[in-house]
């Protein structure tokens, strides 16, 4: 299966699924391309590994990256920390093919706005004590498309951003490429 990976930030998510595909776990699955709307670190990562890479321009990314994925024939998008929101037409044309991590329990703490370290500053101003991260297919509704699968963690009294943004990257490096390996099997 070839996969196109949409980031914006750290690529911590594009790099576990870049250790799953040469570990092995995800063993029938070929990242084909990197692609990004801004200058961030995960570019670094892509590039490192000799992935093909595309910077983007935010405003004509939907219709610049369809290019790139008809002319690679890609069967998986991942969103894996994309910021920009694609198209409803796009959305429309790719959205049984394409997958976003989040990190909270969707439907809670979704939705346009709710990204990086909002959502954890509103889980921990609503006092919850259980949170996580969500994979679900991508939707022209922000957040709003089908789960696939989601892992949790507990608050605990006196836990900050930090701590949330750590304990969901943990959670988020095993349900993404389960995903993947799920969708890769089917
Ligand atoms: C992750 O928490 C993801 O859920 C969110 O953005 C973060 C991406 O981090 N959408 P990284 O770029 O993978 O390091």
């Amino acid at each position: 299966m070839k996969i196109a990976v949409f980031v914006s930030g750290g690529g911590t998510n594009l790099q576990n699924i870049i250790d799953a595909v040469e570990s092995g776990y995800l063993s029938n699955v070929e990242i084909s391309m990197v692609m990004t709307d801004r200058d961030c670190y995960a570019i670094e990562r892509s590039l490192d590994k000799d992935i093909r890479t595309y910077v983007l321009d935010r405003k004509t990314f939907s219709e610049d990256a369809e290019h790139n994925l008809i002319d690679e024939d890609i069967d998986l998008i991942v969103l894996a920390g994309f910021l920009t929101i694609l198209s409803p037409e796009f959305t429309e044309k790719w959205g049984s093919k394409m997958i976003n991590i989040h990190p909270s329990l969707l439907p809670k703490y979704g939705g346009k706005g709710m990204y990086g370290s909002k959502v954890h500053q509103a889980i921990l101003e609503a006092q919850e004590s259980i949170s996580g991260a969500t994979v679900h297919f991508v939707t022209a509704g922000v957040d709003e498309g089908e789960i696939i699968t989601q892992g949790t963690f507990e608050i605990e009294p006196g836990d900050q951003i930090a701590d949330l943004q750590r304990k969901v990257a943990e959670v988020e490096s095993k349900i993404l490429v389960q995903a993947i390996k799920q969708l890769s099997e089917a």
